[in-house]
């Protein structure tokens, strides 16, 4: 790991490997290490980049509100600093939130889009101010509550029941996960601009993936995301939740491999 600041914030950073470069962008209310099954594969061909979001993981911790532009913006300014002109951005769930924003504002620095478990509609009015609550209730008395109602939504059941050492590692992570950081991505969730106009004019190579008993992007939405980003690829995984590349890496690693090799050859 290393630290790369943007602007104001230090960020924790995997850099690994070299080749043609991975971005994998994290979901909330998590860490790089949801990657370590693509982290492990990838990085004997490719420089995969999986940082820890601004207040998550090592990085800095924010207050108030961090808006999916911000998160954009400081990736954006991650690959500078690591000298990156144009990345294949992977973004899971809230990742992909952010992924949309970054195909937005800086669709020059794209070479692929992989959207795994996410959503292109905003919050409900509903939604928004449910996070507000949360956010304060995290404020106010820690984390673990959250991390006991995220934990059952993250997972398949199946996968829950097993308890494998991915739902153990993201228990974990969840639970230690800093209060301001939280509060403040979900301030910014809440916030996050309606990404459904922007679908049909994603130009570069799209793969979309889901698990197929992802209970927070279901897999219906996603088939809808998918239809309306032109030319885009769809995979929905048997025996995951929505932590699909976590749940069962075989397959996505498969799926990314294959669009790795179309889109962003390593030598
Ligand atoms: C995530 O996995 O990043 C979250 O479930 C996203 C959300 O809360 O909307």
């Amino acid at each position: 790991m290393k630290d790369i600041y943007v602007g104001d914030a230090r960020l924790h950073v995997e850099d690994q490997g070299a080749g043609p470069p991975l971005l994998l962008v994290h979901g909330f209310p998590l860490d790089h290490s949801m990657w370590k099954h693509q982290i492990r594969q990838f990085a004997g061909k490719y420089q995969v980049i999986a940082p820890d979001l601004r207040g998550f993981g090592g990085s800095d911790i924010p207050h108030e509100t961090v808006s999916m532009d911000d998160f954009a913006d400081d990736l954006v300014t991650l690959l500078d600093g690591l000298h990156v002109e144009k990345a294949v951005f992977c973004g899971l769930s809230m990742g992909g939130y952010i992924g949309f924003r970054f195909a937005e504002r800086y669709p020059e620095r794209l070479t692929g889009l992989i959207l795994c478990d996410t959503r292109a509609v905003p919050d409900s009015a509903e939604a928004a101010a449910g996070r507000e609550t949360t956010a304060q209730m995290v404020l106010t008395a820690g984390m673990a509550q959250l991390s006991q109602t995220m934990l059952q939504k993250l997972f398949a059941p199946a996968t829950l029941k097993a308890n494998t050492d991915e739902v153990v590692a993201m228990r974990e992570v969840m639970e230690n996960a800093h209060p301001e950081g939280v509060a403040a991505a979900l301030r910014g969730m809440a916030i996050r601009p309606d990404s459904t106009a922007l679908l049909s004019h994603i130009k570069v190579p799209t793969l979309v993936i889901v698990g197929e008993h992802d209970a927070i992007s279901p897999p219906d939405e996603m088939e809808t995301i998918a239809k309306a980003i032109p030319g885009a690829e769809f995979l929905q995984v048997p025996a995951a939740g929505h932590m699909a590349p976590l749940e069962q890496p075989e397959p996505v690693n498969e799926a990314i491999a294959q669009f790795l090799e179309a889109h962003s050859p390593a030598r």
